[in-house]
């Protein structure tokens, strides 16, 4: 696939780009943070289309012992930052992981892939999804049009919602749980 090169990630990860490590460790540590709070011992981390690395890298910083695993569709990205090359939308992993992260990748996929995305993503989530997909609204309201990659597909937040629905359970802040998971609070989480 070309148009994950080397041109794409240094325009939208460069200054002013989508975000940075900085950013992604202040995610992530509230990511982590939450899973602890919810009783998950986050032993396995897989991170798909993992784009420069910077959740693989936090995690090989910060907790050295979990064992992360990090995929993309992007020869450039597998390559220049060690990661295994696939595609969400084809491949369902064979076991699970306690957190799987998701960060700014489905967006890309169209309608069919996506669906088959979703699937694969479910059976590879023991306890959390970390999820974060630019709905229409967001691109037309809050996305920074000057630092973000704005050919993609522009759903709404219902259409997502209801691909969504059969898996998993919103617990906000892109965090997900698989339906029948964890435990939650009526007022944590919304169905
Ligand atoms: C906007 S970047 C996000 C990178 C990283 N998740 C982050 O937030 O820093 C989108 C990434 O998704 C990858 N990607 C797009 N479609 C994919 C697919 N079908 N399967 C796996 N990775 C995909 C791209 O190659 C690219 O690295």
């Amino acid at each position: 696939m070309t148009r994950f090169d080397r041109a794409y990630y240094k325009r939208f990860y460069g200054k002013d780009g989508a975000h940075d490590e900085q950013r992604i460790a202040h995610l992530a540590t509230a990511v982590h943070s939450m899973c602890a709070w919810w009783g998950v011992d986050v032993a396995t981390v897989l991170d798909v289309g993992a784009g420069m690395g910077m959740w693989r890298d936090w995690y090989n910083t910060n907790h050295p012992a979990i064992t992360v695993r990090s995929i993309d569709v992007s020869e450039h990205a597998c390559e220049t930052w060690n990661h295994e090359l696939r595609n969400i939308a084809e491949w369902k992993p064979r076991g699970k992981y306690d957190l799987v992260i998701c960060h700014s990748v489905l967006q890309y996929l169209d309608n069919t892939s996506f669906i088959k995305a979703i699937e694969n993503l479910a059976s590879a989530t023991r306890c959390v999804l970390y999820l974060e997909i630019p709905t229409k609204w967001d691109y037309e309201n809050i996305v920074d049009s000057r630092g973000t990659d704005l050919q993609v597909y522009k759903r709404s937040a219902a259409w997502y919602r209801k691909q969504l629905q059969p898996y998993f359970t919103q617990v906000g802040a892109g965090l997900w749980t698989p339906v029948d998971g964890l435990p939650m609070y009526q007022l944590e989480a919304s169905r």
